[in-house]
C-alpha cells in the first residue's frame, strides 16, 4: 500500500535546528515547507510569525498541513529575564496557537523543549516523569509551552545544549575564542550534554518517515554522555588544534541574570526504545560538526 505524502510545516526554519532539518529532510518522501518570521536572502522561506494566529491558520489550510514541527522560539536565556512577556508569547502562547490549529485540522505537532525545565538538583540522568522546576524565565516559559502543546496530538522533545554549523552557538563561539585568546575561563560546575542539532533533526525526520508520529508524549533527546561547558570548550580547543589555555571556573565567577541548572543530564531510554534509534556520544558528534566547520 502506498503511504500518504504528508505536508509538514516547519516554523523557525532559519534557526539552527530548522537549518539542520532542511538538510536532514532532503531524502524524506514527504513535503517540508520551511517558514520563519524573517527572510534570509538565498533561502526559500515562507514568512510566518507564529504569534499571528490568522496567518498560521491560513497557511495551515492553504498548504493542507498534516504536521507542524515547531523550531521557533524565544531562545535567548539571558534576555528572557528582562523580556518576560515576549518570551511567554513566543514560547507558550504561540505554541497554544500551533496546537489549536493542528487540533482543528486533526494533525500533529512536534514541539521542542529544554532541559532548563529542571532545577538541576538531580544527580543521575533525569527521566521524563521527573517533576520540572524551572529556575529561569526561559525555563518557565518553555514549561508553559509544553502544557500548551498537548492541546493536540503532540510529541514534545526535550533537548539541551544544541550546537551546529548554523547560527550562533557555544561551539562556534569557543572555536573563535580559542583561536584568538591565549587563555579563557569556562564554567565547570554546570553538567549537561552537548548535542549536535543535526542528530535531533534526524530523529524528527525518522519519527515522521517511519510513521511513528502517533506516539504522543514527552521524550528526552540529547547526545550520549555528560560534560561541563569547560569540558566542551576544552574538546573544541583540542580538536581545532588551538593552543589556548582553557581554565575551569565556577558559575559565580561568570555573572549572569538567568539561573541555570547545575546538573541537567537527560535519560534517553524512552526515546531510544519507543522510536528504535541509537544516539551517538557527544564527543563523536562534536568531531563530525567540527569536520564540517573546517571545510
Ligand atoms: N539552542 C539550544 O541550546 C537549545 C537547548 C534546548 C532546547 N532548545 C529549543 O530548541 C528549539 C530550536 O532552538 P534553536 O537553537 O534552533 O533556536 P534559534 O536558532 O534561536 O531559532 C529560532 C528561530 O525562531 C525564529 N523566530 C523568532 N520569533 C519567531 C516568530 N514570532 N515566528 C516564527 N519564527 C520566529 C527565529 O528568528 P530570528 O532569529 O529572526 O528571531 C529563529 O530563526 C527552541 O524551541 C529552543 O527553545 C534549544
Amino acid at each position: 500500500m502506498e503511504t500518504k505524502r504528508l505536508n509538514i510545516l516547519v516554523t523557525g526554519g532559519n534557526g539552527q535546528l530548522g537549518m539542520c532539518l532542511r538538510d536532514e529532510s532532503r531524502r524524506s518522501p514527504h513535503r517540508f515547507i520551511f517558514s520563519d518570521v524573517n527572510d534570509i536572502p538565498g533561502l526559500e522561506t515562507l514568512c510566518l510569525d507564529i504569534t499571528d494566529r490568522k496567518a498560521l491558520d491560513l497557511v495551515a489550510d492553504s498548504e493542507n498541513i498534516d504536521i507542524i514541527v515547531n523550531c521557533a522560539g524565544y531562545t535567548n536565556v539571558e534576555k528572557a529575564e528582562d523580556e518576560i512577556s515576549l518570551a511567554e508569547l513566543l514560547n507558550a502562547t504561540a505554541v497554544g496557537n500551533l496546537a489549536d490549529t493542528m487540533a482543528r485540522r486533526e494533525g500533529s505537532l512536534i514541539h521542542i523543549s529544554t532541559d532548563f525545565v529542571f532545577d538541576g538538583s538531580a544527580s543521575s540522568p533525569i527521566p521524563e516523569c521527573a517533576e520540572p522546576a524551572p529556575l529561569s524565565v526561559y525555563g518557565a516559559t518553555k514549561l508553559a509551552g509544553e502544557k500548551a502543546a498537548v492541546g493536540c496530538r503532540s510529541i514534545i522533545l526535550r533537548t539541551a545544549w544544541l550546537y551546529s554549523e548554523y547560527g550562533r552557538n557555544f561551539v562556534k563561539t569557543m572555536l573563535s575564542l580559542t583561536a584568538e585568546k591565549p587563555v579563557i575561563k569556562v564554567v565547570a560546575d554546570q553538567i549537561g550534554t552537548p548535542t549536535y542539532a543535526r542528530g535531533l533533526a534526524a530523529l524528527i525526520v525518522h519519527i515522521i518517515d517511519s510513521g511513528q508520529i502517533g506516539k504522543s508524549g514527552i521524550y528526552h533527546y540529547t547526545d550520549e554522555g555528560a560534560a561541563s561547558w569547560y569540558d566542551l570548550a576544552s574538546a573544541v580547543n583540542r580538536l581545532a588544534g588551538h593552543d589556548c589555555q582553557v581554565l575551569p571556573c565556577r558559575s559565580e565567577d561568570y555573572p549572569a541574570k538567568a539561573r541555570r541548572p547545575h546538573y541537567s543530564v537527560l535519560d534517553k531510554n524512552l526515546v531510544k526504545q519507543t522510536f528504535g534509534v541509537s544516539i551517538p556520544w557527544w564527543q563523536d558528534s562534536l568531531r563530525e560538526c567540527m569536520d564540517k566547520l573546517s571545510k
